[in-house]
Order: C-alpha cells, then sequence, then structure tokens
C-alpha cells in the first residue's frame, strides 16, 4: 500500500499564488492510500474511488486519469493490467489537501509497479502538472509538503524554481483543527481573487506583501518558544485573509470560538470560503478549545502536533 498524508496550510495560502512566502505542515494521521492488484491481461488500468462510489478508465479526461497517464509517460511504462483502489481519511474539498495526497499515493503506487521509488521532488512535479492542467493556478505548496511529509516554507519564484526548505520549530507546538462543515473549491476561490487583483493590483500586491511579512514572522516564531506571540501572529494573518475576502462568517465565527476558549491564537486555513480553520493551542487546554469549537458548530475536529527540529537547510528546489 502507497500513501501520503493531508497538510495544514500554517500561513500564507493565497499570497502564496503571488510569489508570497507560505508555511505548510503535514498532518501523518489523516491519510490518502492507494492500492494495487493486477487486473485480467487485457483489462486495461482502472483506478476506483468505493468511498465516493467512481471508477476511472486511464483513458479518461479526469484528472487522476491525467496524472496516471503522466506517471506511466515519465516511468516509461505502456498501461498495466492494474485496478487501483484509493481510499482517505482526509476531507474533501476542505483545505487539508486531499487531492494532492490522494494524486501522491497513485503516483507512488504505479511506481511500485515499475520497481522503482521516486524521488520526493519527481512526485511533486507530477502531482503539480495535473493540477495545473485541471485547477486554474495551483501554486504548488500542496503537492509540495504532501510529497515531502515535512513542515516547509514554499515560495514560487517568477523565473525559477520555487524555494522549498524545511521549517525549523523550536519546541511541540500543539493545534486543533476544525471543519467548518462547508465544502468549498479552491478554484472558485482562487478564481475570485484573481478577478478582485487583476481590477485593482496595486491594493491586492501590497495585501500580498502584508502576509509575506506577516509569513517572515510566524516562521521566526515558530522556530522560538513564545506561544502567546506565535498566536498572534496567527491571527493576524487571519485578519489579512478576511480583508483578502477569502474567509466567511462561519470560520470567522469557529476563530473567535477558538480565542475564546483559551487558543493563543487561530486562523483559516487553505483556500477558504469554508473548509477548515486552526488554533494553536496550549496542549493542557487543547481537549477544551476542541469541546468548544464542536459546540459552537465544527463537524469535525482533530488535534494535531509539530514535533521540534534542529535547524532547517534548504533540501531542494527542483520543481518546475
Ligand atoms: O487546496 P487548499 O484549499 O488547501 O488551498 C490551497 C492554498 C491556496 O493558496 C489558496 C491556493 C494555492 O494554490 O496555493
Amino acid at each position: 500500500m502507497n500513501s501520503a498524508p493531508g497538510k495544514l496550510i500554517l500561513a500564507g495560502e493565497h499570497a502564496v499564488v503571488y510569489d508570497q512566502p507560505a508555511l505548510a505542515m503535514p498532518i501523518a494521521a489523516l491519510r490518502a492510500s492507494v492500492v494495487a492488484e493486477p487486473a485480467p491481461s487485457g483489462a486495461g488500468m482502472t483506478v476506483h474511488a468505493p468511498d465516493l462510489g467512481l471508477v476511472w478508465r486511464l483513458r479518461a479526461t479526469a484528472p487522476l486519469s491525467d496524472l496516471a497517464q503522466r506517471t506511466l509517460d515519465y516511468l516509461q511504462l505502456p498501461e498495466p493490467d492494474l485496478c487501483l483502489t484509493i481510499s482517505s481519511s482526509i476531507p474533501i474539498a476542505s483545505g487539508m489537501g486531499s487531492g494532492a495526497a490522494v494524486g501522491a499515493a497513485l503516483v507512488r503506487a504505479l511506481a511500485e509497479q515499475a520497481g522503482q521509488q521516486l524521488a520526493a521532488h519527481v512526485i511533486s512535479d507530477l502531482v503539480y502538472q495535473s493540477e495545473k492542467a485541471f485547477h486554474g493556478t495551483p501554486s504548488g505548496i500542496d503537492n509540495t509538503v504532501v510529497a515531502y511529509e515535512q513542515p516547509i516554507l514554499f515560495q514560487r519564484q517568477a523565473h525559477a524554481d520555487p524555494i522549498i526548505a524545511p521549517l525549523a520549530v523550536g519546541q511541540q507546538w500543539h493545534f486543533v483543527v476544525a471543519d467548518s462543515g462547508i465544502a468549498s473549491e479552491t478554484k472558485a476561490v482562487v478564481g475570485d481573487l484573481r478577478q478582485r487583483w487583476l481590477a485593482e493590483p496595486d491594493l491586492y500586491n501590497a495585501q500580498f506583501a502584508a502576509v509575506g511579512s506577516l509569513v517572515r514572522q510566524i516562521q521566526v516564531a515558530l522556530a522560538g518558544n513564545a506561544g502567546p506571540e506565535f498566536g498572534q501572529l496567527l491571527s493576524q494573518n487571519h485578519q489579512l485573509l478576511q480583508t483578502l475576502g477569502v474567509s466567511c462568517a462561519k470560520l470567522d465565527h469557529l476563530v473567535q470560538a477558538a480565542l475564546e476558549a483559551g487558543a493563543w491564537g487561530a486562523k483559516m486555513s487553505g483556500a477558504g470560503w469554508g473548509g477548515i480553520m486552526l488554533a494553536l493551542v496550549p496542549a493542557e487546554h487543547a481537549a477544551l478549545i476542541q469541546n468548544q469549537l464542536r459546540a459552537a458548530g465544527a463537524v469535525q475536529t482533530w488535534q494535531t502536533s509539530l514535533l521540534p527540529t534542529q535547524a532547517a537547510e534548504e533540501v531542494t528546489h527542483d520543481h518546475a
């Protein structure tokens, strides 16, 4: 079985599409998996998602068919007689990277058939190329964090490969994540913001730059050990996302509920207009904050944490 984790964007979503830095971490406990089983000779390749009641053939016009074809091309393999079955505990359309995780697991499963183990940057790039074909203008942060499976800073560059650097983490940080229950399509939110950016580029570029400098401060706070300061920076990021018009009443309500319950800071995470929010919490208050978020209308909540690391070093910048 091949798998990949879900992810959280800690800071910098949306501005990252406009070449500002953003921070993301994997959620190892939520995963997408792909099991490959041989199919009868001549049957070709099918991808099954029993949870969704869907089946795709390789030749279909669908993101996973496209990704499978790109992967087979990369591996220089003809269509195999194979049945691939997807299962995933990552909520769909909620900002937790379920599409990228399913994609990364699928690429790994096909590579295994070829007796190969692909490097993280190759997996990331295959998923990115396919997301680009189907989802407009993805920054590349989702496929990167999911394929590398470590906390990263990600920054696109106009004329070069993106910067991908592992994050230094100063102490164990605890997060509570809550799902608003409102499904939201990343493409719609990103496309709407793009229209507004096109109409008023100077205004939005200034706001994206403000997010970018906040992200740099959050990167420093993450490497330190001052929870209240770190939290306040995350809450400031939420306010900037509100100004950008990508939050919604329910996310704002959950952010407020987390802060009132004792979180150091809270923000929406991912594309917005629904999906999830996250709260940085003192460990001893995590369960209480989780309960308060449910009482405030969250449909699902999770706890996750980041473990302390040694100093960060650049791992790669190999990305199309
Ligand atoms: O896929 P989501 O919902 O986690 O959102 C992706 C983050 C955005 O910055 C909004 C878009 C992108 O491509 O980076």
